[in-house]
């Protein structure tokens, strides 16, 4: 095992950053490889070597390994081993008709828009394995599965990668596979290790998997510090889901937060039932489109060439924005109209076009896509509006006004069916109840910066209507009267969302005392 500093020290950034070449901390690898090796077979597979952090000391072991990279390799050979016999420079995810006992592995880590010839590596997948892969999968999930499908079913696997892969949707495969034999033993978020993948945005952790073992329940740990590793044995588990309960479908990252709330999943439904979020309005420039008031009329613009838009977060101040609000940002000369020449242009809007063209606005990349360029999406205004961007909780509006919305926020347009339960919804996001089962689709962003994707919140569960129908109209129309006047729910509402929510014993998931042996 090798100090990594002189190879970071020597090697671009940019070569280890394309190569995915992060490097596993020793008292991690040693963990890991130990687990693996206690299979009883003295036999290790890592394909993605680096500069060895999993090659064991132990010359009784015969140790193999894959690795791409002809730079990183020929610095191990001057730097530690002349002998690397073992060591086979190729791609492993083109070396195909393998199998192996034990497997080891760090594996690179790209997302899918930097994973180089994806295309050809999913069409392998597809014709030797009969695995059809979501175009979003990453490299480090494509290096899982084809790992999986090696083992020769006496031995062990264990893998280090981020765990993003277990809320997202092209994740679900990829725990269909996990769960299907059984083999999963447990999953260690080591919430300590991000560095390691600084382009994560979940947790990284550690994958167990024994081919020699059936077990009836996953266990979900999370450690604190790599020091926890030392006595792993003695660590409890966060919580323990037996495979029935494991559904791929679901997000598994609350397993591993002991103070995740649980909720009743017979009396909610996922967001797009009743619509859908979809992203705010992308200008492409802002500094074009966005106007005040004092510019758009200096400008000689006709009202119909602009129209009232929310184009930054702080612009909304309550939870319940009506017209009267919209205008009095205008009237402080706030930048709240968006230019929108969509029709046949005036003299006035088309002088201004040319100014657009003269500052170079229309070469900008999403400007250069649209034809014509100054030509913004139709949009009508979304009657819930969610902050993109949190610290500390989300933004929810009820937007009762006329404008439209920027990137700053993104919008809930309902389907037929949802209409009628616009405020439903935002009494529900507005709640602590509310707060807290849809924070769990949130992703958290270093210094707890929280982020909703849309797809996220599309996902989210939220009420059923049988739920939402034991309120009346006069009480939906009370609380929205009172978020308006005091902008917070009243107590009543709490109460009444409370069931949503599991009590603890019921919805905490329960620690059984082991019933094998999880490390030695
Ligand atoms: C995350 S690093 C891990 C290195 C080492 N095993 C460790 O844990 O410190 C991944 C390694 O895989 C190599 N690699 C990247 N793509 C590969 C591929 N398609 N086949 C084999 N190796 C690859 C990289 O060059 C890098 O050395």
């Amino acid at each position: 095992m090798c100090d990594t500093l002189k190879y970071r020290q020597l090697v671009s950034n940019d070569h280890r950053k394309s190569f995915g070449q992060f490097f596993t901390h020793k008292r991690v690898a040693q963990f890991m490889v130990e687990w693996v090796l206690h299979s009883g077979v003295k036999e290790l597979y890592d394909p993605a070597f680096g500069l060895g952090a999993f090659r064991p000391n132990d010359p009784n072991i015969r140790f193999s390994a894959s690795e791409i990279d002809q730079r990183v390799i020929d610095f191990y050979r001057e730097n530690y081993c002349q002998d690397i016999s073992f060591l086979t420079n190729e791609d492993y995810l083109y070396s195909w008709n393998r199998s192996h006992t034990n497997i080891v592995c760090n594996p690179p880590y790209m997302r899918f828009q930097k994973f180089l010839n994806r295309d050809v590596v999913f069409k392998d997948f597809e014709r030797r394995l009969n695995l059809s892969l979501s175009g979003y999968t990453n490299t480090a999930s494509a290096f899982l599965l084809k790992s999986l499908s090696e083992l020769n079913g006496k031995g062990r696997l264990s893998y280090i990668m981020p765990l993003e892969f277990l809320n997202t949707g092209y994740g679900t495969f990829i725990k269909q596979k996990l769960l299907e034999k059984g083999h999963l033993i447990a999953i260690i978020s080591l919430e300590c290790e991000k560095e390691i993948f600084p382009d994560a945005t979940t947790s990284v952790g550690i994958l167990l998997y024994d081919c020699e073992v059936k077990s009836p329940e996953v266990r979900f740990y999370s450690l604190k510090s790599i020091k926890e590793l030392d006595d792993f044995e003695y660590q409890d588990p966060v919580s323990v889901i037996t495979i029935n309960n494991l559904d791929p479908k679901e997000k598994w990252l609350p397993y591993f937060n002991s103070s995740s709330v649980v909720f009743d999943q017979k009396k909610t439904i996922k967001l797009e039932y009743y619509g859908r979020f979809s992203r705010g309005i992308a200008t492409g420039a802002n500094d074009f489109f966005v106007l005040s008031k004092s510019k758009a009329i200096n400008l000689g613009l006709s009202p119909t060439e602009y129209t009232p838009c929310i184009t930054r977060s702080p612009q909304i101040t309550r939870p319940i924005v009506y017209d009267e609000d919209i205008t009095d940002c205008l009237n402080s000369d706030k930048p709240i109209l968006l230019f929108s020449a969509n029709g046949s242009p005036s003299e006035a809007a088309k002088q201004y076009v040319k100014l657009g063209e003269s500052l170079g606005f229309n070469e900008r990349f999403l400007t250069k896509h649209r034809k014509p360029w100054y030509k913004t999406e139709t949009r009508t205004p979304a009657p819930l509006l969610l902050g993109v961007f949190s610290r500390g909780g989300y933004k929810i509006v009820r937007n009762k006004s006329n404008a439209l919305n920027l990137t700053c926020y993104h919008g809930f347009q309902p389907n037929l069916f949802g209409i009628q339960y616009i405020d439903h919804l935002f009494l529900y996001f507005f709640s602590e109840v509310g707060r807290n089962i849809i924070s769990l689709s949130m992703r958290t962003y270093g210094d707890s910066l929280d982020k909703f994707e849309p797809n996220d919140l599309n996902t989210a569960s939220v009420p059923s209507p049988d739920f939402f129908d034991s309120f009346t109209s006069e009480e939906i129309a009370f609380g929205m009267k009172y978020v308006s006047e005091f902008w917070v729910l009243p107590k009543e509402f709490e109460l009444k969302f409370k069931p949503l929510i599991k009590s603890p014993q019921e919805g905490l998931h329960s620690v059984p005392s082991p019933s094998f042996s999880l490390s030695y």
